[in-house]
């Protein structure tokens, strides 16, 4: 998964290139690269590593092509090496490509066997090789695109650039998203309409099979069958600001401090303050008393909030619910009954598994609906009902505010579904609304503890390995604390539902082992107790995540006790959710890793 961007300019394009591609390095930022025309031939320049090393490889040797592309790569096949980076090109043609090209060994023997030279190890660069192959033949650019794409294999979005054709440029969608962008005498291409925020808000998508010819006066689209097609031309609402971090010293400090202003957003577009009931969307196309059971399906911290919403939806609606992550569902070939309701959830929308499984339940006659941060993209597009996320531009591949929006959105849903099967009553729901409603004002109230857990955070980052533990919505919760410290600190961490440590993972426990436990005073409150005397008794160093009354009532030592404010016990993994992210955050920044841009990572997963 990488960012693609094409620009058909009136001036010099290579600064604009870049300027767009750090729009897009949430998608990759293992390296970067540019190729203009430049007079009769193409020129590129690379790097390995951040946009940074683009730039001063630009100032350097400088482009003045007024059509180019761009490219910021996260890594699948080859190393992030300068070689590897984007665009690859030959003589005649550049190419950018986000996705995988899976039949790429078999195409490379081919094409290797009739003289084509290979400088890299990566998939894309037998898309060049191909597309030239045909141009040597004396095929124009537009034919040996049209002739190349049927032999491609996987996913791709992609861009090409051509010698010789300074009023030219292709682009081609089959699984990544691909956006145009219409300007005044100018065209553009983007992996999506952040990237092309700068330039235009006039877009359009590809739909799957489209491949697009443009010139600087406008865009020819044709469907995988050559006939040509309309799509449609919409307003992006995405803004041409790039997000700063204020005065934060990372993007995930400030999300997760902006979380008690966003989810209170989330809360007001899903909760009517007036009636205080949970607002279902409107014109829903199904009744969720002929709903028989839920499949939740989503990818990293997205299907845990998934998971936390499966308790919801058992225990508000009386609705069986499934929850899968997207990898695994997409090719288990689940029996599912038409007329059922299917739930994705992403923050990015273009998430390549979450997508799939998406398309896999639609071909199945189920209702769809997703939670998506970007009402945009595909996965927002191409289900029936969205309801988004007022979480805003997330950029810390870690996600946070996107979370715990994701939970307000999906609360407010179970809570309306449990009313509308008639399983809650009037006094209920307004009992639960009411719970919701106080969550904006305790997550302010739990960022208070943030100068206690910096204190924790030089403790855990000595250590190697953490463990999280919870029972009930505090068990998804323990697996996303996990996640989160694993992704931004490199710490190894598990996460364990409480009940289930004594079947295995208690043989880790011992003096250097922090078990870190989410535990509000609730239900199950002594049930986790007793689990984390077993702690105790194996000398594992407890951190308890509680409330007044769990403090007080624990009986257990603590090696800390992170005291959150009292709250009714349905909606804690909301507010739970800051000491967790609080506490990965601060450990990261001990431990001096890249924060917002953690090693291997990339906020957008579009390949599988
Ligand atoms: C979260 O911190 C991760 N970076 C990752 O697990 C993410 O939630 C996952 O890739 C799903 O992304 P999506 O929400 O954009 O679909």
């Amino acid at each position: 998964m990488c960012g693609i961007v094409g620009i058909l300019g009136q001036g010099p394009v290579a600064d604009l290139l870049v300027d767009s591609l750090k729009r897009l390095e949430y998608r990759g930022y293992d390296s970067a690269g540019v190729a203009t025309l430049e007079g009769e031939h193409i020129e590129r320049r690379r790097a390995e590593g951040k946009l940074r090393n683009l730039e001063a490889r630009l100032k350097d040797a400088p482009l003045q092509g007024r059509v180019g592309i761009g490219h910021t790569r996260w890594a699948t096949h080859g190393k992030p090496t300068e070689n590897n980076a984007h665009p690859h090109a030959t003589e005649r043609v550049a190419v950018v490509h986000n996705g995988i090209i899976e039949n790429f060994r078999e195409l490379r023997q081919q094409l290797e066997s009739t003289g084509a030279q290979f400088t890299s190890d990566t998939d894309t660069e037998v898309v060049a090789h191909l597309v030239n192959s045909y141009l040597e033949q004396g095929q124009s650019p537009e034919q040996a695109v049209r002739l190349s794409l049927p032999q491609l294999r996987g996913a791709f979005a992609l861009a090409f650039l051509f010698t010789g054709h300074d009023d030219l440029m292709i682009g081609a969608r089959k699984g990544s998203p691909l956006a145009i962008g219409y300007g005044d005498s100018e065209m553009y291409l983007g992996s999506d309409a952040i990237a092309l925020a700068p330039f235009t808000d006039t877009i359009s998508y590809l739909e799957d099979g489209d491949w697009v010819v443009l010139t600087r006066t406008g865009a020819v689209i044709r469907n995988a069958d050559g006939e040509v097609v309309k799509r449609e031309t919409l307003k992006s609402g995405a803004s041409s600001f790039v997000v700063d971090k204020a005065n934060f010293r990372h993007f995930m400090a400030k999300e997760i401090h902006e979380q008690p202003e966003v989810v209170g957003h989330t809360l007001a577009r899903y909760i009517d303050m007036a009636t205080e009931r949970a607002v279902l969307p409107a014109e829903l196309p199904f009744d969720f008393r002929d709903i028989q059971r839920v499949s939740i399906t989503a990818c990293g911290t997205a299907n845990y909030a998934g998971h936390v919403a499966k308790y919801w939806f058992e225990r508000f609606a009386r609705l069986p619910v499934e929850i899968d992550v997207a990898s695994e569902f997409r090719y288990r070939e689940a029996p599912l009954c038409r007329g059922d309701l299917a739930i994705v959830i992403s923050q990015s929308g273009e998430t390549a598994d979450t997508l799939a499984a998406l398309r896999y339940a639609k071909e199945q006659g189920l209702h769809t609906l997703s939670v998506v941060n970007v009402p945009t993209s595909t996965i927002a597009r191409e289900s029936e009902v969205v309801m988004p996320t007022l979480a805003g531009p997330e950029i810390g591949v870690a996600s946070t505010k996107a979370f715990t929006c994701q939970l307000m959105v999906l609360a407010a849903l179970a809570v309306a579904a449990g009313r509308a099967r008639g399983e809650l009553s009037e006094a209920d729901e307004t009992k639960l609304v009411h719970g919701l409603i106080e969550v904006p004002r305790l997550m302010s109230a739990a960022l208070a503890t943030e100068p206690q857990i910096e204190r924790l955070a030089r403790d855990i980052a000595k250590r190697q390995d953490v463990l999280y533990l919870g029972r009930g919505t505090s068990y998804p919760l323990a697996l996303e604390g996990a996640l989160k410290l694993k992704e931004i600190s490199y710490i190894h961490a598990e996460g364990y539902a409480a009940g289930e440590l004594k079947h295995g993972p208690i043989a880790l426990i011992d003096e250097n082992m922090p078990v870190v436990v989410i535990a509000p005073f609730d239900r199950v409150f002594e049930k986790t107790v007793s689990n984390m005397q077993e702690v105790a008794a194996r000398g594992g160093n407890i951190i308890l995540m509680t409330d007044a009354k769990g403090a007080a009532e624990a009986s257990v030592e603590a090696l800390v006790n992170i005291v959150l404010p009292d709250m009714p016990s349905a909606f804690t993994p909301i507010v739970y959710a800051i000491p967790v992210q609080l506490l990965a955050y601060h450990t990261a920044v001990v431990m001096g890793t890249d924060v917002d841009q953690p090693r291997n990572l990339a906020k957008s997963v579009t390949v599988e």
